[in-house]
């Protein structure tokens, strides 16, 4: 069911927000992330361990591990705004879809700006030439992990305490054989020589992880922790609902305009995924202004869910192997039919990898193949889930948003 967006005003008019909380696009710096982070579980340990670098008695290896929409960018930017606090700097570097040479030239320029950035005790001839590298230099540094790993540890030490954090190392994996090598490698070297005050931190899909470990053992045996991600509990989706109302509400004390069975129900249907929550809410957001209602209630998402919600159930069902790709076929393809790059794409895999996994999800009669070859959640499916279905049970939960005191 698509939903247009009303107009700005109307969220105020209607639910006294200044917009809709839930829209994710234009967010956010690392400030903001802080303000509105839910801690789940490990996360205590996570700030711990950014805390103790903070405070000069160690260094930290970690690996932050999990599925599409977790929350892996976010805690990525906690820790940035921790570090940036203390007075330190940070060098957030996103893979991204790019080919090895370029992967590493933007990495070694990234760091060389990181490194210029301070006036004094600057490598001679580093200052400002990050630019106009010559490329038989860059070629050079390009080839040598050693080298890379130096420039990137010299400017993090300048500026300690000080982050790498790179996101998106599915990205990395992909490279071909040569330049992952290198790229590893070279933060091999850095987290092996690096001194107290500095995090290195890697976001990446559990698939992802298991392929560095088994690849690179020298690498993963060297983390000082794995941080896996969890779904989010009733208790977690309020909070962060809560927050987010807050952050956007014109008047901080104002009741809040959405049911807190509105969230547990939504939290319930998509398992717990902060992005999809999210994204359920912010529809709910906008269908309740469109239909002038002043309250984000069970009755507006009733009338989504009549759409989304066999589809959702459909999912659920599935063994858990399949869960991600049903979820990403049914939710960002809306059931497809979607090509396989881009069901890889979304689910950060190698397209033949996940073509074995697309193929055997067919075979078991979970999904169907069109003539094109692309992938599809046959609407019948859907509609059978729905004949099965009983009526909504009544909500077993008893739970309320925290209030907040209002400074
Ligand atoms: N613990 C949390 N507290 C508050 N907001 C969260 C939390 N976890 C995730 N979010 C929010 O959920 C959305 C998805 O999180 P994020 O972008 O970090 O996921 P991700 O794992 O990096 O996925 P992807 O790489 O696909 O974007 C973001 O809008 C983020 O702000
Ligand atoms: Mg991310």
């Amino acid at each position: 069911m698509s939903i247009s967006t009303p107009p700005i005003r109307a969220y105020e008019k209607l639910l006294g927000l200044k917009r809709n909380p839930f829209k994710t696009l234009s967010i956010i710096s690392p400030e903001e992330a802080s303000a509105l982070f839910v801690k789940q579980e490990g996360d205590g340990l996570l700030l711990a361990m950014v805390a103790e670098t903070i405070a000069g008695s160690g260094s930290a290896f970690i690996a932050l591990t999990g599925p599409k929409g977790s929350g892996r960018t976010h805690r990525l930017m906690v820790i940035e705004d921790s570090i940036e606090r203390a007075g330190g700097k940070v060098l957030y570097f996103d893979v991204a879809m790019a080919s090895g040479p370029d992967i590493l030239d933007r990495l070694i320029k990234t760091a060389m700006s990181l490194s210029a950035g301070i006036a004094v005790k600057i490598k001679r001839g580093l200052l400002g030439y990050t630019e106009t590298i010559p490329e038989e230099e860059l070629e050079e540094i390009r080839s040598s992990p050693v080298k890379i790993g130096d420039i990137i540890l010299d400017a993090l030490e300048k500026h300690r305490p000080a982050a790498i954090l790179l996101d998106g190392l599915h990205n990395a994996i992909q490279m071909g054989e040569y330049w992952r090598f290198i790229f590893f490698e070279a933060i091999r070297e850095i987290v092996s020589s690096m001194p107290e005050g500095i995090v290195v931190a890697m976001a990446m899909s559990n698939g992802t992880y298991e392929k560095i470990d088994e690849s690179f053992p020298a690498l993963s045996s060297r983390l000082h922790h794995r941080f896996l991600m969890h779904p989010l509990t009733n208790e977690e989706a309020l909070m962060l609902v809560e927050r987010r109302v807050r952050a956007y509400q014109v008047h901080r004390s104002a009741q809040m305009p959405i049911e807190e069975e509105v969230v547990v129900r939504a939290n319930e249907l998509i398992e717990g995924n902060p992005r999809r929550l999210l994204k359920l809410l912010s529809r709910a957001v906008d269908l309740t202004v469109l239909l002038g209602k002043r309250m984000v209630d069970m009755e507006v998402l009733g009338s989504m869910l009549k759409v989304d919600e066999p589809k959702f159930e459909y999912v659920k069902k599935a063994v858990d192997k399949y869960k991600d790709e049903l979820f990403v076929l049914v939710d960002e393809f809306d059931g497809g039919p979607a090509e396989l790059e881009a069901i890889a794409e979304a689910m950060e895999a190698i397209p033949s990898e996940e073509r074995v996994k697309l193929e055997a999800m067919v075979i078991a009669g979970l999904i169907e193949k069109d003539s094109a070859g692309r992938y599809y959640v046959p609407p019948d499916r859907f509609l059978k889930e729905r004949e099965e279905k009983e009526e909504l049970t009544k909500p077993k939960w008893k739970l309320r948003f925290r209030r907040r005191k209002i400074r």
